[in-house]
């Protein structure tokens, strides 16, 4: 997939979706031409006019200077802090390393931390903003499509250790999402792929028809008709503001979202988090493994799941295990690394499971030999 627009210049009247959370409610706003506003959004927020921007090196070239701006010319001091872009930020050593530099720049408990960039920098700086001063205030401007649809909203944060994916994390909710169409503009085509397999997934769980116009848009999606991009991005965010209000701390529908995400974070561990396989990608391998396991089990129609690989592959997403290059550990260790999820109950996996196209359900109804039976059948000896 790749897109040809360019970004656009003036601020259009953004869409905008509340997370009705109460007393900790919070508004994502989607449109063009948010980061060169976003002092107007964020504002409102502030005790004193101050707040510290955490991107990493690829987003600030693209990104901060606008966003500076908008902050300096409403009289705002930001102080930005820079790190290395990529899934290896989320780390222990990243997390230390931001929240003395955000301990020695004086942030207060009363302040706001700004999260700029990907889904790295918004779930590490979620995480630091969770337990710095036992927790301070911080908002979302995600940059990537998946982060925009998807990981800058509802307040899951954390880092990944050697034993898997955002193993070590905290649920804390942004104030404020502001995600800026105009960035998507700046993001490579394999990116934007990514983030495109989480868009997908709202209609393969629970959203039949938003899966048929998704498949009736594809051609628009990937021309970057910026109608059709923010009509996508406002059905994945209102879908998910609905599941986060209905269940934030994911005892039930919440974990509907985790579609082929055991599978996906099982891959991405054993490729090492490397750009072998970035997260999205995993997630797309995830979602049709899950189809697959579905119509294994009995469950599926062959058809539904051909259909939804046939989407996700159109869209350029990798489906199978052998699109991923290089070995992979067989079938029983790749078994290991999913029985790391956090969803695991007891020692047994929890999997989202498919009656058809947007008809999914939890189940923890799977037994270890069908299971290891499937896996082997994908081509892990
Ligand atoms: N990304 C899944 C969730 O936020 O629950």
């Amino acid at each position: 997939m790749t897109r040809t627009a360019s970004r656009t210049g003036p601020q259009t009247t953004p869409e905008k979706i509340t997370v009705d959370l109460g007393n900790r409610a919070y508004d994502i706003f989607v449109g063009q031409g948010l980061i060169e506003n976003a002092a107007t959004y964020v504002a409102p927020l502030l005790k004193r006019p101050r707040v510290t921007v955490v991107t990493d090196e690829n987003v600030a070239q693209h990104h901060l200077d606008a966003l500076q701006k908008s902050f300096a010319d409403n009289n705002i001091i930001s102080t930005p802090f820079i790190l290395p872009p990529g899934e290896k930020t989320k780390s222990f050593e990243q997390l230390q390393h931001l929240l003395s530099a955000l301990l020695d720049a004086g942030v207060e408990r009363g302040d706001l931390v700004i999260a700029l960039g990907g889904g790295v920098i918004g779930d590490l700086t979620g995480f630091a903003a969770s337990v710095l001063r036992r927790g301070v205030d911080f908002a979302q401007i995600p940059t990537t499509l998946l982060a925009q649809v998807d990981s800058s909203v509802g307040g899951k944060t954390g880092i990944n250790v050697p034993q898997g994916k955002n193993l070590i994390g905290a649920f804390h909710q942004p104030r404020l999402v502001l995600a800026d169409t105009g960035a998507l503009t700046t993001l490579p085509p394999r990116q934007f792929r990514a983030g495109y397999a989480e868009v997908v997934k709202y209609g393969l769980i629970n959203d039949p028809s938003f899966f048929d116009w998704l498949e009736a848009n594809l051609e628009n999606t990937r021309s970057g008709d910026v109608t059709i991009i923010t009509k996508a991005i406002v059905t994945s965010c209102d879908a998910k503001a609905r599941i986060v209000a209905a269940d934030e701390r994911e005892g039930g529908v919440r974990a509907l979202l985790n579609l082929g995400h055991t599978f996906g974070h099982a891959l991405e561990a054993a490729t090492g988090f490397s750009d072998r396989l970035i997260h999205g990608e995993g997630v797309a391998i995830g979602m049709t493994m899950a189809f697959e396991l579905s119509v294994s089990l009995g469950l599926c129609s062959g058809q539904d799941a051909v259909r939804a690989r046939r989407h996700l592959s159109n869209a350029g997403l990798p489906t199978r295990l052998s699109d991923i290059p290089g070995d992979l550990p067989g079938a029983s260790a790749l078994i290991d690394l999913m029985a790391q999820d956090k969803k695991v109950v007891d020692g047994t996996l929890t999997f989202i499971l498919a009656r058809g196209i947007g008809d999914t359900f939890i189940t923890r109804d799977v037994a270890a030999s069908d299971l290891l039976s499937f896996m082997t059948d994908q081509g892990t000896a």
